[in-house]
């Protein structure tokens, strides 16, 4: 049991869906594993492991933000021996051509800071995705007839920005989408041999007012959860 996982070793699988939302984790949980039972609530952080197809998974929640998902995937790769890692998430798209709905596959995660600044220092690393999983999660998406894009998502550390220069230079370089938590995950993973991927919903625009309703949030939650679970076992 570690500090913010109840979990005792072997409640987690070594496969781990990670949405930021726990009310998420536990609905992921209950609609598309056999058998989910709780394996940790801590701060009400929720994580479920179950079957999917005969494999063990676990969901669990990361909260928003680097620093938050930093705590749980180090205690989940450390103390309990996951080995892959794909987050379910939603971001803001950045270039005129991803739309609402859109599933994005973030190949690499270009960031300001994270918590791994104090390893790293001034080296501009370069965070990227599991190739196997990327390639995998790509054909899954396309399976199910989702409109996906595979490129780079910008990390920030901010929902609400007051900095509209540097969003004019991420959409002139190419970015796909904004969110707030792959870099530190595939950093963290790079640094433990593990796997990581983020597949990524569009839930708003930053090129244009608009935004999906709560009800249409799920449903494309829904889509990313079965490209993960695919992308995971392929
Ligand atoms: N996640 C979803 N939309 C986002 C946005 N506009 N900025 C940061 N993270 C997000």
């Amino acid at each position: 049991m570690g500090v913010h996982i109840g979990a005792d070793r072997g409640e987690i699988a070594e496969t781990v869906l990670l949405p930021g939302d726990p009310f998420r984790a536990r609905w992921a949980a209950e609609t598309f594993l056999d058998t989910p039972r709780c394996v940790n609530e801590v701060r009400g952080m929720l994580g479920y492991t179950g079957t999917w197809q005969g494999q063990p998974v676990t969901i669990h929640g990361t909260g928003m933000g680097m620093p938050s998902l930093s705590i749980y995937v180090n205690e989940l790769i450390r103390d309990h021996g996951v080995r892959t890692l794909i987050r379910i998430g939603s971001a803001g798209a950045m270039q005129t051509g991803v739309n609402l709905r859109d599933i994005v596959l973030a190949m690499s995660a270009s960031t300001i800071s994270t918590p791994s600044r104090a390893i790293l220092r001034d080296l501009n690393y370069a965070p990227v995705a599991d190739f196997g999983l990327l390639t995998a999660a790509h054909a899954a998406a396309r399976a199910i007839g989702a409109q996906t894009h595979v490129g780079g998502v910008y990390s920030s550390d901010t929902f609400y920005d007051e900095r509209p220069e540097l969003d004019a230079e991420l959409t002139r370089h190419g970015t796909l989408a904004v969110e707030m938590e792959t870099a530190e995950l595939y950093i963290l993973a790079a640094r433990h041999g593990c796997r990581a991927l983020s597949v990524l919903t569009i839930s708003d625009h930053l090129l244009r007012d608009e935004a999906l309703p709560a009800e249409e949030r799920e449903k494309s939650f829904a889509q990313m959860v079965q490209v993960a679970l695919r992308a995971a076992f392929t």
